[in-house]
């Protein structure tokens, strides 16, 4: 409860500072996408102010509005692969460095672009930071024909790797159906602690409907976790 209730912005901030050190002068870089990663691209804006030639590609919308606004070149990704840098936040990461991402539904464009990426550096707070993943419901983005069969199926999924009481919840804003970037609809999938990351993100794509999943493994090379005083520094 006290964490709610606290500011974690300065936090976020401190992280997106630390990322900065990993950015050098010519990079081709993916921005990501959530709190976090606009506090990056906001301070990514003064290196470019001052001369530095950064390309960027952003993973959603609402990044390419900031970063526009904020005088960074955008490129399409197909012009640029493989990018050096990708730099996002996410809403759980584990000590192994894997992630769960997709709380601000751009979790598709968020994977093209960090597995298009040579590095992948992930900004968060100390709140993030979890001894397993899934307490954060793990967001499934699919297509919206047949939806509601295609969340059935999942749920038998789940239910044959042993997540009793899986609830696949379809995602709503403002009362409407939530829609990704892309058109598609997302279902959080609340499961409790994951196993075997590799083994569900498999089992959730063999499938039709599903066209991703939040589950970021093997894609992160740093995680920079900020708490008070300190950044800590996970390598892969
Ligand atoms: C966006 O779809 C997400 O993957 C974000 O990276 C994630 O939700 C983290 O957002 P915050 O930095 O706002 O917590």
């Amino acid at each position: 409860m006290v964490r709610a209730m606290t500011d974690l912005t300065p936090l976020k901030r401190a992280a997106a500072a630390k990322a900065l050190e990993y950015v050098a002068d010519g990079m081709k870089l993916g921005l990501g996408s959530g709190s976090t990663a606009e506090l990056f691209v906001e301070l990514l804006a003064p290196r470019v102010r001052g001369g530095q030639k950064l390309l960027c590609v952003p993973t959603s919308e609402r990044t390419a509005a900031l970063a526009r606004k904020l005088g960074l070149t955008l490129a399409q990704l197909d012009d640029l692969a493989p990018l050096d840098l990708t730099v996002d936040g996410a809403d759980e990461a584990d000590r192994n460095l894997d992630l769960i991402k997709g709380g601000g539904g751009m979790l598709l464009r968020e994977k093209i672009v960090a597995t298009s990426s040579k590095k992948m550096i992930v900004i968060a707070d100390e709140s993030k930071l979890v001894p397993r993943l899934g307490k954060f419901p793990l967001p499934v983005e699919m297509v919206e024909f047949g939806h509601k069969s295609t969340a059935a199926r999942l749920s038998g999924v789940f239910a044959a790797l042993g997540y009793q009481n899986a609830a696949a919840v379809l995602r709503l804003k403002d009362g409407q159906t939530f829609k990704t970037d892309s058109g598609n609809v997302i279902y959080d999938c609340h499961l409790g602690a994951i196993q075997n990351a590799e083994q569900l993100g498999t089992a959730i794509h063999a499938g039709p409907g599903v066209v991703e999943h939040g589950l970021f493994v093997d894609r992160a090379t740093t995680l920079l976790i900020a708490g008070p005083g300190e950044i800590e520094v996970i390598e892969r």
